[in-house]
């Protein structure tokens, strides 16, 4: 090859390497839609009550669904006056798990799941990985063929699209 050729070269390589970077890449589902729709309906009986419908969490704003008035004593006292509960999905929520995995995250759910101040009915390990599927679908990752389990290692923020 004589310099030229090489120089086209290194500048096709470059070329390639800026259009792959320049992509947003995403990994590929790593839960299915139906854990997703199971884990919404899970979701709003149980962490949704609390952290509303939208997962947006609780500011003490007139239009949080459902109305804070709806709960049972013990939840009302637990979320606090003035009216205060952590969004699940969001710049936030991100923040603060983005960079963490689903494993992670699950774990996370697990511990207020398997809490029993809360009381949650039917509430078992698959809920909770459900509820989890639900909860990255909100913020932005896609479904896919591939089921989210309790070992599923992909940092969330590669999820989100
Ligand atoms: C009774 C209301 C209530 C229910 C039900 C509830 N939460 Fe919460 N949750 C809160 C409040 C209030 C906080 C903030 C105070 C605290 O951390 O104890 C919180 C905090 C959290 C946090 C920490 C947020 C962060 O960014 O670190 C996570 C995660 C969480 N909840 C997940 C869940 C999940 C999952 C469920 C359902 C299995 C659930 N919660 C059910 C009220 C609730």
């Amino acid at each position: 090859m004589n310099r030229k050729a090489i120089l086209l070269a290194v500048a096709m390589l470059g070329t390639g390497r800026l259009i792959l970077t320049g992509q947003h890449q995403t990994a590929p589902g790593v839960f299915t839609s139906a854990q997703a729709e199971a884990g919404r309906k899970a979701y709003e009986n149980t962490c949704g009550r609390c952290h509303t419908y939208t997962l947006l969490g609780r500011k003490g704003d007139a239009d949080e669904l459902p109305p804070v008035s709806s709960l049972p004593a013990a939840y009302r006292k637990f979320i606090g006056n003035p009216n205060h509960v952590p969004p699940l999905a969001g710049r936030a929520f991100l923040d603060r798990w983005g960079e963490k995995t689903a494993a992670e995250l699950i774990a996370r759910f697990q511990v207020t799941a398997s809490d029993p101040f809360f009381q949650f009915e039917g509430m078992n390990d698959d809920t909770t990985v459900n509820i989890t599927a639900y909860v990255l679908q909100v913020n932005g990752a896609k479904a896919g063929t591939q089921p989210l389990t309790r070992t599923t290692g992909v940092v969330v923020n590669s999820l989100i699209q």
